[in-house]
């Protein structure tokens, strides 16, 4: 049951200059528009503007995955009129913007769960991840309705389903291929705009060894340069995966390649 990726548990996964999948926590936009002196809905508008931009962004600097934390399972707790105007803003977006994103060779895809999403709203998102299926300059991941224990849990039953007959025996290879992002490596950068400190049940299982980075920039205020910091924070970072610092043999840093890896480790994918 080898997934296409290694799990960094498992094995030593390739390092690179630029990270290959950044996970981002897009928070911040409430706050952005109660500076100014508007309703948070303006701050969420502004954001999808953000998100416009680190799309383009990632694509000149070689990111190969863009995963955005659009709309937790925790959400749903807001007001209904902030949620139903997110949920507009996000039927809106996906109308005009797959083209685009089409064109400019995006695929996306949705990670959550789509069940409580009105039909119209998983119709577009079902034919934009049709549409832009066989695209590979960049794959954006946008997460709607999604929670880390839920995709974890998901996973979880549908290998208990799969193979009964294993019960009491799984291995995190097994589970690993029915995760809802099984198709993208984990992520090397996990941001979080807004000051806050926290994962709030984003990722969970996938961001066992990413490089943390946290910025009280507010998501509609962060820019190219906000990414620039945060990838040369991440160059900085000594990615060791339980290593030790001598082991890494002067690769301090994050380079490319990887250093051969050392037994005892079980590439799953090999
Ligand atoms: C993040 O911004 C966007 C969503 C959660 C949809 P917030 O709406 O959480 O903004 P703050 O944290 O209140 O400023
Ligand atoms: C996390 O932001 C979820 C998204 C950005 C979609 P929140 O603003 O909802 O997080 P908490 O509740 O402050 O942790
Ligand atoms: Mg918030």
């Amino acid at each position: 049951m080898a997934g296409k990726f290694t799990s960094s548990t498992q094995a030593i996964p390739n390092v690179g200059d630029v990270p290959r999948h950044i996970a981002i926590i897009m928070d911040g936009n409430g706050r952005w528009a109660k500076q100014r002196f508007m309703p948070r809905v303006a701050g969420h508008k502004r954001g999808v503007e953000t998100v416009r931009a680190m799309v383009k962004a990632c694509i000149a600097r070689g990111v190969d995955y863009l995963t955005l934390f659009a709309f937790s399972s925790e959400n749903w707790r807001r007001p209904a009129e902030e949620v139903s105007f997110l949920m507009n803003l996000f039927i809106g977006a996906l109308q005009g913007e797959i083209s685009k994103l089409h064109a400019n060779g995006v695929r996306l895809k949705v990670i959550g769960d789509l069940s409580a999403f009105e039909p119209r709203l998983v119709a577009l998102i079902r034919e934009g991840e049709a549409k832009t299926a066989n695209n590979f300059r960049l794959t954006l991941t946008i997460a709607a309705n999604y929670g880390g224990r839920w995709d974890i849990l998901q996973a979880m039953n549908q290998l208990a389903l799969a193979h009964p007959e294993k019960a009491g025996c799984y291995g995190e290879a097994d589970l690993a291929p029915h995760l809802m992002m099984a198709y993208a490596p984990e992520p090397d950068l996990f941001i979080r705009t807004g000051g806050e400190q926290r994962i709030s049940n984003f990722l969970l299982w996938q961001l066992a060894y990413s490089e943390l980075h946290f910025t009280d920039t507010l998501w509609p205020d962060f820019d190219d340069a906000a990414l620039d910091a945060a990838i040369s924070s991440y160059r900085r970072r000594e990615r060791r995966f339980g290593r030790t610092s001598e082991q890494l043999g002067g690769q301090a840093l994050a380079v490319s390649p990887a250093p051969t890896l050392t037994p005892p480790v079980t590439d799953q994918d090999a």
